[in-house]
Order: structure tokens, then sequence, then C-alpha cells
């Protein structure tokens, strides 16, 4: 395993659609899956995707622990909101509902900074891990909001283009000014 280098906003490898993953089991994958675990906990991060250690493939990896996940859950919704280490390749997401939400996200391509931006509450998705296992799941809160956030990425967005007031695109060194502290 190795550590990979992070992809920075600029570079052109952020900014296009990426490629179908034409083999998930192949041992260039596993081993890509691999780095990627290691370099995403080694920045502490929740979640990278491919094009962010320079690999254009739509695949990424992510997890959404329960301390994260939104306080306003109703009971027996906690699966939803919460996901286990997943590696997701070839994703196909679906939007569930109209209901969206604003919170403020980073991304280790923007170091740094952090953007509030309005995501979808409720979706459902779905791909292969690196074994060709399916992956099948619905998810509500902070697990659909790094969902959405990583399949952006494959998509070639980046969370800038997604805020709707600029106002509230700020350093992480600043972000207690306006955003609520989180439980622990
Ligand atoms: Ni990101």
């Amino acid at each position: 395993m190795a550590l990979l280098k992070i992809s920075r906003m600029g570079h052109p490898v952020l900014m296009n659609r990426c490629a179908e993953v034409p083999d998930p089991t192949a041992p260039e994958i596993r081993r890509l899956v691999a780095d990627m675990i290691e370099t995403m906990h080694d920045a502490n991060g929740v979640g990278i995707a491919a094009p962010q250690v320079y690999a254009p493939l739509r695949m990424f990896v992510f997890f959404a622990p329960d301390e994260r996940a939104d306080n306003e859950k109703l009971p027996g919704e906690d699966e939803l909101h919460t996901a286990p280490l997943t590696v997701l390749i070839n994703p196909q997401i679906e939007i569930l509902g109209t209901e969206e939400a604003p919170l403020f996200e980073g991304c280790l391509s923007i170091p740094g900074l952090r953007g509030e931006v309005h995501r979808a509450t409720h979706l459902r998705y779905r791909g292969v891990d690196q074994n060709g296992n399916t992956i099948a799941r619905e998810a509500k809160g902070f697990h659909a909001r790094v969902v959405q956030h990583e399949y952006d990425h494959i998509e070639g967005r980046l969370y800038p283009t997604r805020m709707r007031n600029m106002k509230r695109f700020l350093f992480e060194s600043e972000a207690q000014h306006w955003v609520k502290k989180e439980p622990k």
C-alpha cells in the first residue's frame, strides 16, 4: 500500500467526467482501492474519489460515521444515516424526494476551506466493490451528502460549483463563526 498525492482544485483531472471502470476486480483496481483508503485515512477525510488521486475513473471510497449523522434522524433510521467503509465502483445514484438541506463541506482537494452546500437529504445508490459484490443502499442525511459529494467528483464537479451563497465560503480557521459545534 502507498500514500498517494492528492490533486488540488484547478487540476484538469478534477474537472472532467471520469470513465467507467471496465473490470472492477482487476488487480490494479484493487491496489488503487487499497491506496485510496490509506490516503483518505491519512488525510482525515471521510471520502476520496479516484480523480483526487489522479485516476480519472468512476470509483470512490467513503464512510459515514455515527458522530457525523444528523441530529434530526428519526427513530429506526440509524442505518440510513451511517455507512461503514465502502468502496463504490461505477456507481449510480437516484435522488428520492425533493427535500434539501444546507451544511458546510470540506474537500481534500480544496484544503483549508469550507463552503455551505445544499444537498438532497435522501437517495438510493448502487454500484460494485473491488470484489465484484453489488452494493445497493438507501441513504439519508450526512451519508447521502457524502455520496453526492463523491459522485460529483467523478462527474468533474467540486462543491464550490454547487454553492448558492459565496459569502458562505470561508477558511476552516474561521469556521467557528458559522458552523455549530458538532456534538462529540
Ligand atoms: Ni471532495
